[in-house]
């Protein structure tokens, strides 16, 4: 969006931009919240938020992707949602930045995002992330990047309701171009860790309608909260393979295998960051691998669809590819990585298969890993 854009809207120019993108997961899946490791990577689509300060303490904000619809709220009031579903991601962030205890002013905003909505690519981390580097600007707020994750997490915990880890708001927040991050989220110590140039990171949508996520989310949540309670430890990342077999009998079926996902998925997510290091695809292929069939088989958030996808990428290329379903679950996209000179044929198998097997069709892209928060000032 242009500055012109803004001022269609606002009357004057915007004083900055504040962006930051979507994300992969390239492994890692529902151990954020179990204080346990992630291998995310930024993607090049990005939430750009426009800002302009008011001298009101009006909260003022279009987006480009809804034309003729507005919000308006006060900064300083307590959260209230509205009555358009996008911009109460935005009264969700203002109303999380007010317990810094941070001075808010007014402000007019204006966002623009090509990043996917609904597909497990975290647009709405990306929105959230892009709406605190704009407030954090407009106001002079001193804010960490991880604070910013920490108060977009807070945002989707407590207004949204989605009880999320910090992954996508982190990754979105401290991403490194070219690279993926391992990120410990317990210390939210972060670790870049270039991917080889020769690599392609190959997106396949799988335009299944995702339903009922955020309920089927919080019950997995749920279901690891016991399971870590019953074995006796303050999160799933201190406890052993031995010590689940041990309680195994005081758990249910799904506590059980819930958490057996989280333990292993750690061991993964720290063997894939050192394979990914040590440009190793075929390790990441069985790892990826082994990921997707514990999504599939131990967590429950895999559909037919997403299957089909790991399945046609895995027939055509073997284990050249390293692929998985990624993000919250219940369809959206398979993450691949392969080399470039079989993304061709990949994305052809593809387009072959993936319709006949399941009636839907795929949208494919490649990224290059992007950058996480950027800030532009005008003035
Ligand atoms: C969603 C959440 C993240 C994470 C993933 C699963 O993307 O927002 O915090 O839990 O699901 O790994």
């Amino acid at each position: 969006m242009t500055v012109t854009g803004f001022e269609q809207h606002f009357g004057s120019p915007a004083q900055g931009e504040s962006s930051a993108p979507g994300r992969v997961n390239l492994i890692g899946e529902f151990t954020d919240y179990n204080e346990g490791w992630v291998l995310p990577c930024a993607l090049e689509f990005r939430c750009r938020a426009h800002w302009r300060r008011r001298p009101d303490n009006k909260i003022v904000v279009v987006s480009q992707e809804y034309p003729g619809e507005r919000d308006e709220f006060d900064g300083n009031a307590p959260y209230q949602q509205g009555s358009l579903p996008w911009a109460n991601y935005v009264r969700a962030v203002v109303a999380a930045s007010q317990t810094t205890g941070y001075p808010m002013g007014g402000i007019d905003l204006l966002l623009h995002s090509n990043v996917p909505q609904g597909r497990g690519l975290s647009s709405s981390a990306a929105l959230e992330v892009a709406v605190l580097g704009a407030l954090a600007s407009a106001f002079d707020w001193p804010l960490e990047t991880t604070e910013i994750a920490r108060l977009g997490q807070l945002a989707e915990n407590q207004f949204i309701g989605c009880q999320c880890g910090i992954m996508d708001q982190l990754v979105s927040a401290a991403a490194e171009p070219g690279s993926a991050l391992l990120l410990d989220c317990q210390s939210l110590e972060t670790t870049a860790i270039g991917i080889p140039e020769q690599w392609t990171l190959v997106v396949l949508d799988s335009n299944h309608p995702r339903q009922l996520v955020d309920s089927e989310y919080n019950d997995r949540r749920r279901d690891c909260e016991l399971a870590c309670r019953i074995i006796g430890v303050n999160s799933l990342r201190a406890a052993t393979p031995a010590q689940l077999e041990a309680y195994r009998s005081e758990m249910t079926t799904s506590q059980f295998l819930r958490a057996k996902h989280v333990i292993e998925e750690n061991q993964r997510v720290q063997a894939s960051a050192e394979a990914l290091a040590n440009g190793r695809l075929t390790d990441l292929a069985q790892l990826l691998g082994e990921g997707h069939r514990s999504l599939a088989d131990q967590f429950e958030v895999t559909v037919a669809a997403t299957d089909a996808l790991v399945a046609i990428a895995k027939a055509a290329l073997g284990d050249r590819v390293a692929a998985r379903q990624t993000g919250g679950g219940f369809g959206g996209a398979v993450i691949c990585l392969c080399h470039h000179d079989d993304v061709e044929t990949l994305v052809t198998a593809v387009h072959q298969e993936y319709g006949a097997r399941t009636g839907l069709e795929a949208t494919v892209f490649s990224s290059r890993a992007g950058a996480g928060l950027e800030l532009v000032s005008y003035d």
